[in-house]
């Protein structure tokens, strides 16, 4: 496919899970990665190549705004553009309220909300100093979660933080849109990347825990996602066919938020 071929994609968070899916797919669709994370995405980039496509890796920590920047001037050196960001880093956990420490608190702040921050400021400086393309100068994906919406049991940082992802879109979807930028968020359900506990032996022996059981009981189509869902719903708000969606939250859940 060569949808977005000739296009400069940086996508956080690149080295596992839901990123590794992304890079691949949007890779695959013709764009340039550039794929970024706290540790090596080099296994993500020899996948990429392996199948014919074009990535870089660039290890950087996505709350520094100095780290940042050097990955958009790296995104930006062989077109002079960066078409699209996916805002993908983040890590779920939390307890509940009287569990929280000021540390914790800080800590899943800045690793789920600080860096759709800091990435989206970066993506809107150098969008706007880009020709408009049928209309869009750029456009911005960012990584809520189900539990940015509905909130779970002892949860509490991740999902107030990602709450802050789904108004941190809305709100530069709103003050960016005359300017041609594209903002919106994607809210996964239970996506079964292998990487967390009690995954491999679900992939890999159908061994269900308590915790998967209750996820697959809760989800109205029936199945878990996987990461090829969350990676086909960036695809389209990265591409084209996206040009009048903005500030939405698209929920990849299998109906889990539906009731
Ligand atoms: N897997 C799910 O079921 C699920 C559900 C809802 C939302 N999400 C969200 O999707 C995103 C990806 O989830 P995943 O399951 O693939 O997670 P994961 O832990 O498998 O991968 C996250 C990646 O982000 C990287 N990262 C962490 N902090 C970073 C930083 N400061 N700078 C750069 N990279 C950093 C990590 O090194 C890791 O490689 C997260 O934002 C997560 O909250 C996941």
């Amino acid at each position: 496919m060569t949808a977005l071929a000739g296009r400069s994609i940086v996508v956080t968070g690149a080295a596992a899970g839901l990123g590794r899916a992304i890079t691949l797919r949007l890779a695959t669709d013709g764009a340039h990665v550039v794929a970024v994370d706290l540790r090596s995405s080099t296994e993500t980039v020899d996948a990429v190549r392996a199948a014919g496509g074009s990535a870089e890796a660039i290890e950087a920590d996505a709350t520094s705004s100095a780290d940042v920047e050097r990955v958009f001037t790296a995104a930006a050196a062989p077109t002079g553009r960066v078409d699209a960001v996916v805002n993908n880093a983040g890590r779920f956990g939390g307890s509940s309220l009287l569990d929280t420490t000021d540390e914790e608190w800080d800590a899943y702040l800045d690793i789920n909300l600080r860096t759709a921050f800091v990435m989206t400021r970066a993506a809107v400086r150098v969008m706007l100093g880009q020709e408009e393309r049928d209309g869009v100068r750029g456009r911005i994906v960012n990584m809520a979660s189900q539990l940015g919406i509905t909130g779970p049991p002892g949860a509490l940082t991740y999902s107030v933080a990602k709450a802050g992802v789904i108004q941190l879109t809305r709100q530069v979807a709103v003050d960016y849109g005359r300017e041609g930028i594209l903002v919106n968020a994607i809210a996964p359900g239970r996506i079964i990347t292998g990487d967390h506990p009690g995954e491999r032996d679900y992939l890999d022996h159908g061994t269900i825990d308590a915790a998967t059981e209750f996820s697959l009981m809760r989800t109205p189509f029936g199945r878990l996602g996987v990461p090829d869902d969350i990676a086909a719903a960036a695809a389209y708000l990265v591409s084209d066919d996206c040009r009048f969606v903005s500030g939405a939250l698209l929920p990849v859940d299998g109906g889990w938020t539906a009731y």
